[in-house]
């Protein structure tokens, strides 16, 4: 039997119907919760996830804001904005869409973001928080996996987990929140020896790569009944894949997410939760 499907858009879009509910109760309190998005350059891809969030933003009563700037932009005038949307009383979330241009320092621009409106969980502070399992803004892709975990009652404890993929965004605050659930959690990466019998070892498997030229997740790489979960996009000739070799991987296993309409929607639904939440801290007397 095929392995059943994590369908991260009806997930998400129940996590998002609900979301509608909080901001209208925000909002009817006197709070109306905003994000603030920053895209620095053009490039497409960054350009479509910009206009996603920007969508589901607004599709549950978020007020945004969308900040583009020129490539070449200083990486000055980049930390003014975002002091100045620290200090904007009426935003509740900022959100720099990554990757910056190579002569902007990533590291020391998310942590310009005060931690109380870091919508995305990566500032020091944030991360920190993660590491001692105290995160209330968690990163978006990470935490969205673990809510389809649960939504279907995927075991988590005891469970042999492999990561592959070991930045900022995924790998590592995912590994945190896998140890935090009793999972045994391996990162793995492009210099990792003896991938393919780690893979093997696995009951749960996630995938960020997004390089099909050099590495695609194939069904004689993967433990009968594993749990496969695709992060990776891939565009090809305007076609979004994921790193799996979906139709042979899911023949083998018991849960598998589908690119797209895996993990992808779960990342927006989890910008928007982490930007209500950000909302309600912010403004504490009007949460209900
Ligand atoms: N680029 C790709 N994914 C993400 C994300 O979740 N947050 C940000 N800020 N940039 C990204």
């Amino acid at each position: 039997m095929p392995g059943r499907l994590i369908d991260g858009n009806a997930v998400s879009a129940n996590i998002r119907s609900k979301l509608a509910t909080r901001v209208s109760n925000l909002k009817e309190k006197g709070t109306s919760p905003c994000l603030a998005t920053i895209l620095v350059g053009n490039d497409p891809a960054s350009s479509l996830y910009i206009q996603n969030k920007q969508k589901a933003a607004k599709q549950v009563g978020l007020v945004t804001k969308d900040h583009r700037l020129e490539e070449n932009l200083q990486e000055n005038e980049l930390a003014l904005l975002i002091d100045s949307l620290n200090n904007d009383p009426a935003v509740h979330g900022i959100l720099v869409q990554l990757p910056l241009p190579k002569h902007i320092n990533e590291f020391d621009i998310i942590n310009k973001i005060v931690s109380c409106k870091d919508v995305d969980g990566l500032t020091s502070v944030n991360s920190g928080l993660l590491l001692h399992g105290e995160a209330s803004l968690k990163p978006c892709t990470p935490s969205g996996i673990m809510e389809l975990l649960d939504y279907y009652n995927i075991e988590i404890k005891s469970q042999n987990a492999i990561i592959v993929n070991r930045s900022i965004l995924v790998g590592k605050p995912l590994a945190f929140l896998l140890l935090e659930r009793d999972a045994t959690v391996t990162i793995c990466h492009s210099k990792s020896a003896n991938l393919g019998s780690l893979l093997l070892g696995s009951d749960i498997v996630i995938t960020a790569v997004g390089n099909r030229d050099r590495f695609i997740l194939k069904a004689e790489m993967v433990k009968e009944n594993a749990v496969v979960i695709d992060v990776g996009t891939n565009r090809k000739s305007g076609k979004l894949l994921g790193d799996v070799d979906f139709e042979s991987v899911r023949e083998k296993a018991s849960w598998i997410t589908p690119v797209p309409g895996g993990v992808g929607p779960m990342t927006i639904a989890m910008l928007l939760s982490n930007t209500v939440t950000a909302a309600s801290a912010l403004n504490p007397i009007s949460t209900s």
